[in-house]
């Protein structure tokens, strides 16, 4: 079924006025911290959006080429299992290799909906925007919010699949993983899919130089948190104080950038009332970047809730795609037991 010839967008906003303090508060609580962090979703202004495309066409950045080819290779045979008539997608940011999902689903003639979900406003606007031009009669619902608080934001419907590419899902620690895989589970009727990228484990000095090329854009975008620090809270962080660290950590299987404090020194957050203290070489931990094996993520996702029924890698296996839907137990027992009459009663 084609959708109605009139392109439409719609943006609905849940975190624009607010986020000014949803970073104050992360801030104020970070660096107070014994170990001093930042969560990674400040990184993501229009600047950092832009040094983010960038380092996805890096010779060393090897997880986009592997994700865009899995998905070329394997679009039409999902969009052939699910038949879904919208796709959502999580931290969606350009874009860039959603249009292979799309192209598939008009392929098959059933695209009806996007609804992308990001924290950059203006990265979300300009995607929709391109998207409505490249796909006439497209509707484009986009989400202006934080995937760890606004899920109830997106509107329902269905059949869907639910994507969350580009290995995002590693920058969560493993415990607010398993929350968040828990609740887009239950944001998942009969019908619908999760459709799950991830980076997978393999040797150290791939995974190393993959954040932290010889050209320097990583480094860049780690320092560019200091950057929005500096505009929102009126902090005056030199970035050129810190150094940027990456390192795979085998006890963990993630990857740590930090930034390392060339010298000691002290720092005035005026937003927050906050004056903070490097020591020399201190580290402030920027983002982990889990690394999966397709065990753990069996297990990670059977533990919210899902069940992984297609696990799709690239010929060199560096990236996989997991599709998994609502597992049997929860499908009989719980909110989608009507079956699709239930779910579809939602819709
Ligand atoms: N999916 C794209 C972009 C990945 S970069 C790709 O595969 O290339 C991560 C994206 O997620 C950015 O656009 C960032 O703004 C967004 N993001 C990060 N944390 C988020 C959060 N907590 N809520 C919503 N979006 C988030
Ligand atoms: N989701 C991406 C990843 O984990 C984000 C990312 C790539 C990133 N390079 C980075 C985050 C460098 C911080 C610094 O691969």
């Amino acid at each position: 079924m084609n959708p109605v010839a009139t392109p439409s967008i719609q943006i609905d906003v849940r975190v624009s006025q607010r986020s000014e303090r949803s970073l104050a508060e992360d801030v104020l609580d970070g660096l107070t911290r014994p170990f001093k962090e930042l969560p990674p979703k400040h990184f993501y202004d229009a600047r950092g959006s832009e040094l983010f495309e960038r380092i996805c066409e890096l010779p060393e950045y090897y997880p986009t080429r592997a994700e865009r080819r899995i998905l070329e290779d394997r679009a039409d045979e999902i969009v052939a299992a699910v038949v879904p008539v919208e796709l959502v997608e999580l931290g969606s940011g350009t874009a860039d290799k959603t249009h292979v999902l799309l192209d598939a689903m008009r392929r098959a003639d059933v695209l009806e909906r996007y609804i992308p979900v990001d924290v950059s406003e203006s990265t979300l606007r300009a995607c929709a925007e391109r998207l409505c031009e490249r796909y006439p009669g497209l509707a484009v619902h986009g989400v202006v919010g934080d995937i760890e608080r606004h899920l109830s934001a997106i509107p329902e419907g269905g059949p869907r699949v639910v994507a969350f590419l580009g290995g995002t899902i590693g920058n969560f620690t493993p415990g607010s993983r398993r929350r968040f895989l828990r609740r887009v589970g239950r944001l998942l009727g009969a019908d619908d899919r999760l459709l799950l990228g991830t980076d997978l484990v393999k040797d150290a000095h791939v995974l190393e130089a993959a954040y932290n090329d010889s050209a320097g854009v990583t480094a860049e975008f780690n320092r560019n948190m200091l950057v929005v620090l500096n505009r929102e809270l009126g902090s005056e962080f030199d970035p050129q104080d810190f150094d940027h660290v990456a390192f795979f950590d085998p006890h963990h299987q993630w990857v740590e950038m930090r930034l390392r404090a060339r010298h000691a020194h002290e720092v005035d957050i005026p937003g927050i009332d906050l004056r903070v203290r490097f020591g020399a070489r201190e580290e402030l931990r920027t983002e982990i970047s889990a690394k999966f094996t397709r065990d753990r993520l069996e297990t990670d996702l059977g533990a919210a809730g899902l069940a992984l029924e297609h696990f799709y890698t690239d010929p060199q296996e560096l990236f996989a795609l997991s599709l998994a839907g609502p597992s049997a137990a929860i499908r009989r027992g719980g909110r989608a037991a009507a079956g699709s009459a239930g779910a579809r009663a939602r819709r």
